[in-house]
């Protein structure tokens, strides 16, 4: 069975409105769950987007959905986005503690384990996924930094426009990995295609969780 891509995206697209529809206001976090938010995002983006589309890269094996993903790669290393990441986080006060990297670790372990697999199709479905995401979340991201006193947005200001791109040249790169695994055989089950965006979803739930803030300030060893 052959899921077409527009399908594809309009799934992808309802998953990217459940999320935003589930974000707490800014203005109605505590300081600390606001810098919370920001480290989490920070411990996984910063060390992991590269990865993950570098893992799309060794997956993919169409030219076409090679040279979307180098495209993608060249500029996240020419113009250093994981040092636009950590000055952001900087900025905000919200450099990731122990803490943060470990309420996020078990999930995050999820997402790295399923890139490892390097399915193809499943790989470009999920970057596609978290591209759109991104893109959308910047604003967000940018009023929790705004609240935390920072005017440091060149992080924001980049993905939040760059990324737009990003979003359409993965879904191309998505119809030329489908339509070789069409000729290879049959495509994955619906379920089985969007195995790791539900993966980065409830990554995702763990980054934004107030529930994970709480815990930090009620932990002495961290408080210490
Ligand atoms: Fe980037």
């Amino acid at each position: 069975m052959i899921i077409p891509v527009a399908d594809i995206q309009q799934h992808i697209d309802r998953v990217i409105d459940d999320v935003f529809a589930s974000l707490p206001q800014p203005e109605h976090l505590s300081s600390d769950e606001r810098r919370g938010i920001i480290a989490r995002y920070t411990a996984v983006l910063e060390g992991n987007f590269i990865y993950w589309m570098t893992g799309a890269f060794l997956a993919v094996k169409t030219d076409v959905a090679r040279s979307k993903i180098i495209e993608n790669l060249q500029e996240e290393v020419r113009d250093a986005h994981p040092l636009m990441m950590r000055r952001f986080a900087m900025a905000a006060h919200a450099m990731p503690t122990e803490v943060d990297t470990l309420a996020v670790h078990d999930r995050l372990t999820e997402v790295r384990l399923f890139i490892g697999r390097l399915s193809a199709v499943r790989i470009v479905v999920m970057m596609a996924f978290f591209e759109g995401l991104i893109q959308r979340f910047m604003p967000y991201l940018a009023e929790l930094a705004r609240l935390q006193g920072s005017s440091d947005m060149e992080y924001t200001d980049v993905h939040g426009v760059c990324d737009v791109t990003h979003t359409q040249e993965l879904y191309r790169a998505l119809q030329a990995e489908m339509a070789l695994a069409h000729v290879d055989g049959p495509v994955a089950k619906a379920t089985d295609l969007f195995e790791g965006v539900g993966l980065l979803r409830r990554l995702i739930t763990d980054i934004i969780s107030r529930s994970n803030a709480a815990r930090r300030t009620s932990d002495p060893q961290v408080a210490a």
